[in-house]
């Protein structure tokens, strides 16, 4: 146990409760290194994203976003943040019944495999502050 405060025991419990595993115990160096191969160009090697990634592109698709805590990668389950990653964007929106968005956000299913995937996934979650780290693990439905 990392600490002895009783708040974050708390909050370790509820993550572990709300699962979260996948991204538990995964090669993070590895991952470091697929990011600064696969991911940084787009997303930044701080992961602070495009400029203005705010401000919609002319073709109304998005910049990449940061991966940072400033951006909203945390905000999504792991699940979404892996579909992302190994179908695009376009295909998970298309899933949802999104058809008027545009995603620049390319797959890598024919480029990573599944455990690189969450290598990478798990290398952008060890760079948020624990309580963001929390956050995230809570949008994760329970699961075996
Ligand atoms: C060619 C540029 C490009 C590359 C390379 C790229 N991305 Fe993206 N990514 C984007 C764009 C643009 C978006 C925003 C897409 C959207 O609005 O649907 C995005 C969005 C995402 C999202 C959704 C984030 C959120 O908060 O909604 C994830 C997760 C993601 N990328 C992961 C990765 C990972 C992991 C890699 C490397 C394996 C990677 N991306 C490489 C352009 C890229």
């Amino acid at each position: 146990m990392r600490s002895s405060n009783l708040v974050l025991i708390t909050l370790v419990y509820a993550s572990q409760a709300h699962g979260g595993h996948e991204l538990e115990g995964r090669d993070v160096p590895a991952g470091a290194q697929l990011y600064v191969e696969h991911c940084a160009s787009c997303h930044g090697a701080e992961l602070e994203g495009e400029p203005d990634w705010q401000t919609p592109n002319s073709d109304g698709s998005m910049p990449a976003p940061p991966h940072d805590e400033t951006g909203h990668t945390w905000h999504h389950d792991n699940q979404l943040l892996f579909d992302y990653t190994r179908i695009g964007g376009q295909a998970v929106l298309s899933a949802l019944g999104i058809d008027d968005v545009k995603s620049g956000m390319p797959g890598f299913s024919e480029v990573l495999t599944d455990a690189e995937i969450w290598n990478v996934l798990a290398y952008i979650r060890s760079t948020w502050p624990d309580r963001i780290q929390e956050v995230q693990a809570m949008r994760n439905p329970p699961h075996q």
